[in-house]
């Protein structure tokens, strides 16, 4: 390859060298032109530009000129009639606006342009017209300037000796019978021919594809060459400029010779195209122009305002500890589209913590995504831990955790949905169907095994810390399931669980709670006033009923004092066997025992409940029995948001069924 090109480049060089010699004298032709092409002497600011292969007078500098002119003079022998015809190729872009000046073809006595000044001197005259310039010029100007007698921005015209042309027209070209404008400033390529013979120069112009006109633009008859150049030598070419305004100035081809006859022809089909560098704008109306701008900076900022509430709808908070999570993240937008939006339709209800929404994710997956305002950012890394412990708990009973998302002030907690709902709206709310009471029971039954599991399968003993019928939801066939670890902290075996301050649901509380903090005992406490509300319907602690019926461990052992246990079940509930209803309640007092001690294990209850084991014997005055002891609150251990109170008959402290929320998150 490398060879090849040498070998050409040679045979290129040697033929060029050869013709070039050749060429010492018009006629000559440049179809296009080549860098450093020994033929042509660049002044200034010309350039040939390489990839084009088209010589630019100017760059879009201002106050630049720039020459391009043949490098040997034309001489002419004192025989030879002074004369010439050229042919040229040319194109003038705009390059800002108000749109520069134009370019000349010119006849010099020389090289050197002293004094010669730019704009619209065209770097080839000045404002003196004493000086002692002798140059012959062909302008093609694009600006008007009434010092030198423009008569257009868009005219050519002859120059002798001066930037005041001694002929000029507007610019166009005849074809059948009338004149064709032509506007010099399009940026479309223009051809120009030059002939001199006698004292008659003819100017003609026409657009790229059109014939030699037959008719001139300009002419003047009196025109001495020899006189103007003062002399049979003279160099040909052409000068541009710029002022404070600028064009491109592109010559794509150029042909000359001495005679109309001797004229080399330019091979139109070869020539180079017209560079359109990236600045260079038609001058649009400004009005439009205005629009254009006030449009794409609409959109843009459209665009960028939709990104960036986008980005801000869907932003999330992801951290380097989260990494390990990877699966179980799952992204805000899915979370988002899913809920649709979190839509009001999609609302199933408010938990501990926040509200709960039913999502459908794809492959029409129902889910129920938990959303949990957080505030603090401490802890949270520990909270995520422990949810992600969570989900290796596995038991048919559990609400079975997906997932989880974290956005700024927000942690999504997804888990599988539950149909029907949780088993509170079942008992308390006497518009749904009344549960029956072998359904009780089986949920009952599933909740215990679901409770001992946590308290001793698991890898680790995990206190629940807030069973209640709220929590307990039901799956599409009533199957009782442990729901809402959202209050649940995992324990080590074996560590001192009072270190963490008492969370969960007043009614539902162990008396020792405050004092001792969480145990799988005081679970078991609330398993039992979970048992009680599941036989009896109704609500741990109905401040609206009398004083004596208010509390429902202490009623429900007064009913047992006075008459039959059995007085207490949910009036509802209408087929059922007393037997198994009275141990159900048996075993929610028992259960709820004041003492902890007294209190069976989880795994006890899942034996009892099943009635594969008696229940010890037991009485309703048996101590802790039946005993509720109003709890007394330590402020200092708690934080109770909107904690609403109401005194009782012996001035003690109680709390309504308000949510406590732990200190430590
Ligand atoms: C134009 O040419 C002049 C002289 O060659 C040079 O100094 C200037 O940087 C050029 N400007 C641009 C925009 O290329
Ligand atoms: C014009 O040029 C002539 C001759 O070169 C010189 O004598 C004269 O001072 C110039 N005038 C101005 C105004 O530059
Ligand atoms: C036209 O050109 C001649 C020289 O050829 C010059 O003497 C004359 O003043 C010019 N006329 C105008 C109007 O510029
Ligand atoms: C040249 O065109 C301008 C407008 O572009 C016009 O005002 C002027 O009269 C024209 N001159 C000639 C000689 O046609
Ligand atoms: C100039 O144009 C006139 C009119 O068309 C023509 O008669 C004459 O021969 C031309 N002269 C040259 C040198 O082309
Ligand atoms: C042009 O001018 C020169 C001297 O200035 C003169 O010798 C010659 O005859 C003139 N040519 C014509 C065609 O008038």
């Amino acid at each position: 390859m490398m060879t090849r090109g040498l070998v050409l480049g040679v045979i290129w060089m040697m033929l060029y060298c050869v013709c070039s010699s050749f060429q010492q004298e018009p006629p000559f032709l440049f179809n296009g032109f080549n860098q450093g092409d020994p033929r042509l002497h660049l002044q200034d600011s010309a350039i040939v530009i390489p990839r084009n292969h088209v010589l630019q007078l100017t760059n879009a500098s201002k106050t630049q000129i720039g020459r391009a002119l043949f490098q040997q003079p034309i001489e002419f022998k004192p025989s030879e009639p002074v004369s010439f015809s050229t042919h040229f190729v040319c194109a003038l872009l705009p390059a800002g606006d108000p749109s520069g000046h134009g370019i000349a073809f010119f006849v010099s006595h020389s090289t050197d342009f002293i004094g010669a000044e730019p704009t619209r001197y065209f770097g080839l005259f000045n404002s003196n017209e004493s000086s002692s310039t002798r140059v012959l010029a062909v302008e093609l100007d694009i600006s008007i300037a009434p010092d030198v007698n423009d008569i257009s921005d868009n005219h050519v015209g002859i120059d002798v000796n001066s930037a005041k042309s001694n002929v000029s027209a507007n610019a166009s070209y005849f074809s059948e019978g009338r004149n064709i404008d032509v506007k010099l400033l399009s940026g479309d390529p223009i051809q120009v021919w030059v002939d001199y013979e006698g004292t008659t120069l003819n100017v003609t112009l026409a657009p790229l594809k059109t014939k030699k006109p037959s008719k001139p633009l300009v002419s003047s008859k009196s025109i001495n060459l020899t006189e103007i150049v003062k002399g049979r030598r003279m160099f040909v070419g052409f000068s541009g400029s710029t002022g404070s305004s600028m064009s491109y100035q592109y010559i794509l081809g150029w042909s000359f010779s001495k005679s109309v006859a001797s004229l080399l022809s330019i091979d139109i089909s070869k020539l180079p195209k017209v560079p359109h560098p990236k600045s260079i704008k038609k001058p649009p109306s400004l009005a439009l122009d205005a629009l254009l701008s006030l449009i794409a900076f609409l959109v843009l900022g459209l665009l960028i305002g939709g990104y960036m509430y986008r980005r801000n709808m869907y932003a999330e908070v992801r951290e380097d500890w989260e990494n390990e999570y990877g699966p179980l993240r799952y992204s805000y937008k899915s979370l988002y589209k899913a809920t649709k939006g979190f839509s009001k339709n999609e609302f199933l209800g408010r938990g501990g913590f926040g509200e709960v929404y039913k999502g459908t994710l794809s492959k029409s997956r129902e889910v129920a995504v938990k959303r949990v305002s957080h505030e603090a950012e401490e802890g949270m890394k520990q909270f995520v831990a422990e949810i992600v412990c969570m989900r290796s708990l596995k038991h048919r009973s559990l609400v079975p955790l997906l997932g989880y998302c974290r956005r700024k002030r927000e942690l999504l907690l997804v888990s599988e949905y539950m149909p029907n709902g949780s088993l509170d709206h079942y008992l308390f709310d006497h518009s749904q169907t009344s549960l029956p009471w072998w359904r009780r029971l089986a949920i009952v039954k599933d909740i215990a095994s679901a409770l001992s599991y946590l308290h001793t399968e698991a890898d680790q003993v995990v206190i629940h810390r807030d069973i209640k019928a709220a929590n307990v939801m039901l799956d599409a066939e009533f199957n009782g399931r442990l729901g809402d670890f959202g209050m649940s902290r995992l324990y080590d075996r074996g560590a001192d669980p009072t270190t963490t301050a008492a969370v969960g649901t007043f009614g539902y509380m162990a008396p020792e709670i405050v004092t001792m903090g969480p145990s799988t005992g005081t679970d078991v406490y609330a398993f039992g006033v979970f048992l009680l509300e599941v036989a009896c319907g109704r609500r741990p602690v109905e401040s609206s009923l009398s004083a004596e019926k208010r509390f429902l461990i202490t009623w429900v052992c007064d009913c047992w004092r006075r008459s039959s246990l059995v007085d207490a079940k949910d009036p509802r509930m209408l087929e059922f066997s007393s037997q198994e209803v009275e141990r159900v309640l048996k075993l929610g007092l028992l259960c709820a025992n004041f003492v902890p001690e007294a209190r069976p294990s989880m795994e006890q209850v899942v034996q009892y409940v099943n009635g594969n084991i008696a229940l010890p014997e037991f009485w309703p005055h048996s101590p802790g029995i039946g005993v509720l002891t109003p709890m007394a609150l330590s402020p200092g251990r708690l934080t109770i948001p909107s904690l609403s109170l109401s005194s009782s008959s012996n001035n003690s402290m109680f709390v309504t069924h308000s949510v406590f929320y732990g200190s430590g998150r």
